[in-house]
């Protein structure tokens, strides 16, 4: 869409001015994985170890997100693209607001995720994979959605009747069938902490 009659307003107090208040730097941390993979527990453990630490972050969280911004949207490709683009968009602020960004969002398909990474800017974002085998989240089914699905009461299903599209490239990736959650926090930390500490 082009933009016409539209004109960047600058202010006195930037990114850089935010991040040497807050000793920080503002950067997004994706999860992507299947519906009950892990994505949401790892971000609330790993924000739970940021905030202990005194770094100010933010969770997004897609199921959070559809009950008020993307509450117009539904799980078409289309639909989820748009959802993924406006919640970039709303991490690209949180960016610029100087905070570290935790977003849990399914993200089945590569495109999409190509497009997040444009949004926020590669320097910027990290995108963790959290691999956990289709057949292992059905078995946990903690909301129940998978055996609702099967049954045939919910369309695009992620992993049932809609695809995932396994990422071709990520920053780290978790096997939480493999590991404890404490295991794969501290993996997350190592990754995490030397970019979002303010150089000296
Ligand atoms: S995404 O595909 O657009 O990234 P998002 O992360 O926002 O998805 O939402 C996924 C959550 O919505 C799931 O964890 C699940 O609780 C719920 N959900 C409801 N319907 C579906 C569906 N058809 N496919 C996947 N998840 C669904």
């Amino acid at each position: 869409m082009k933009l016409k009659n539209i004109i960047k307003q600058n202010y006195k107090i930037d990114r850089k001015k935010r991040e040497n208040q807050y000793h920080q730097h503002g950067k997004v941390i994706w999860f992507t994985g299947l519906s009950g993979s892990g994505k949401s527990t790892l971000a609330n453990l790993l924000e739970y170890e940021l905030h202990q630490k005194g770094f100010k972050t933010y969770v997004l969280d897609g199921d959070n997100l559809r009950f008020g911004l993307n509450q117009d949207l539904n799980f078409s490709p289309q639909d989820r693209k748009e959802n993924l683009r406006r919640t970039a968009e709303v991490a690209k602020l949180f960016v610029d607001a100087g905070v570290v960004v935790l977003a849990a969002f399914i993200t089945p398909y590569q495109e999409d995720r190509d497009k997040i990474k444009q949004i926020i800017g590669k320097e910027d974002f990290m995108h963790i994979f959290v691999e956990t085998p289709l057949e292992i989240c059905e078995k946990r089914d903690v909301k129940g959605l998978y055996a609702k699905a099967r049954a045939g009461e919910i369309k695009d299903f992620t992993g049932i009747n809609a695809p995932f599209e396994i990422p071709k490239t990520y920053d780290l990736i978790i096997h939480t069938e493999e590991e404890k959650p404490e295991e794969s926090v501290d993996k997350l930390l190592s990754l995490v902490l030397h970019k979002i500490n303010l150089q000296k």
